[in-house]
């Protein structure tokens, strides 16, 4: 078997908690994973009647078979992880690497004094900056040096070749999204360290060919939190008329929002080497597609969309968010001969 990413397409906050939800209740996965930065992204998953917000803990929790595992290149603050493995109910079948890097009070403590970071970047301050560049330096503590992590460790890469190597499925969960990469994001105004396709499967322990589809979340408007540019941005009144009003699950900030991006989907797609898209909140743009779970009941309008993204990137549409429930979603990969 092969891997599937799920990757961000444009800045985070694209719904990818509720996508990873989806596939895993839907693709029963062996193993899922969570890449990508660390506690400074949040995903929102609507399951069961509850609502969880998780900053640590990979979405495809809500598949009580799957294994749940973070890999070594991700950040991590021991409180939050252990706060969360609590909320989820999920000690038992959850690990991580003994070489992540641990976030502690000092990193936090350095972001916030930091003025070039808090005010002018507009970081999220949960210490993943100051964390990532004691990595870098050498300096920071892993996993291993914690005894409260002790119970959690294990060997992250071999866990997942283990589950590919004997047929099973595994879902690589991303954070942030492509333009707040480090590399190929709006520097300075973006994330500390790459957010793309290649980087979550670095920060988990598998090669390219090891992946089969990545699958790239796009909402159906751009939205970003925090500073940095966005094209065609509208004023906060036109946001608020549209209902596209959106608050960070981070930091509850007011989301900024431009109508969807083409050109930056395009690029996004490129960057990735994304094969399918993942569009959520069709029902924002279309309120008459809330709930749908068939591609043939979507009105003209919200179908002639799909298809110009489509023919913009050159790739199918394949999952579509029809409303925050990790159930309210279409799923066109068996129609399209896409789900093996
Ligand atoms: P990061 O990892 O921080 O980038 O977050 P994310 O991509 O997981 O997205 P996040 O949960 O921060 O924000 C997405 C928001 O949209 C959440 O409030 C979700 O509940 C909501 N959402 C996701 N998909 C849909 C959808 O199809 N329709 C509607 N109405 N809401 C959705
Ligand atoms: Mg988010």
């Amino acid at each position: 078997m092969s891997a599937t990413v799920v990757v961000g397409g444009f800045f985070g906050d694209e719904g990818k908690g509720k996508v990873i939800a989806h596939l895993a209740l839907r693709d029963e996965p062996a193993v899922v994973v969570r890449a990508g930065v660390g506690p400074n992204a949040g995903h929102t998953i609507q399951f069961g009647g509850r609502k969880f917000f998780l900053r640590m803990v990979p979405s495809g929790f809500v598949n009580e078979r799957a294994m749940l595992l973070i890999g070594a290149g991700v950040l991590v603050n021991p409180k939050i992880f252990l706060k969360e493995v609590e909320e989820t109910s999920t000690k038992g079948r959850i690990g991580l690497d003994p070489q992540c890097a641990i976030i502690e009070d000092v990193h936090i403590r350095r972001e916030e004094e930091s003025a070039h970071l808090s005010q002018k970047i507009g970081s999220t301050r949960s210490g993943v900056g100051a964390c990532a560049a004691d990595r870098a330096l050498r300096l920071a503590k892993l996993a291993r040096d914690v005894p409260e992590l002790s119970g959690f460790l294990t060997d992250v890469s071999g866990r997942i070749h283990e589950a590919l190597w004997s047929g099973g499925r595994v879902l690589v969960e991303g954070t942030q999204g492509t333009f707040l990469s480090l590399y190929h994001g709006t520097y300075p105004y973006c994330t500390a360290k790459d957010t793309c396709a290649s980087a979550l499967c670095s920060d988990v322990g598998i090669g390219p060919k090891d992946v089969g589809e990545v699958i790239i979340t796009f909402k159906s408007y751009v939205t970003r939190v925090g500073e940095g540019p966005l094209e065609g941005q509208l004023p906060r009144e036109e946001v608020e008329r549209r209902g596209w009003l959106e608050y960070g699950t981070v930091t509850g900030r007011e989301r900024r929002a431009a109508p969807f991006n083409f050109e930056l989907a395009k690029r996004a797609v490129m960057l990735n080497s994304a094969t399918q898209i993942a569009l959520t909140k069709l029902d924002v743009l279309f309120p008459e597609v809330r709930g749908a779970k068939d591609y043939r009941d979507l009105p003209s309008g919200a179908e002639e969309f799909i298809r110009r993204i489509e023919e913009a990137t050159k790739i199918p549409v394949t999952i579509i968010g029809t409303g925050p429930g990790a159930d309210e979603v279409i799923d066109r990969r068996a129609d399209l001969g896409l789900l093996k």
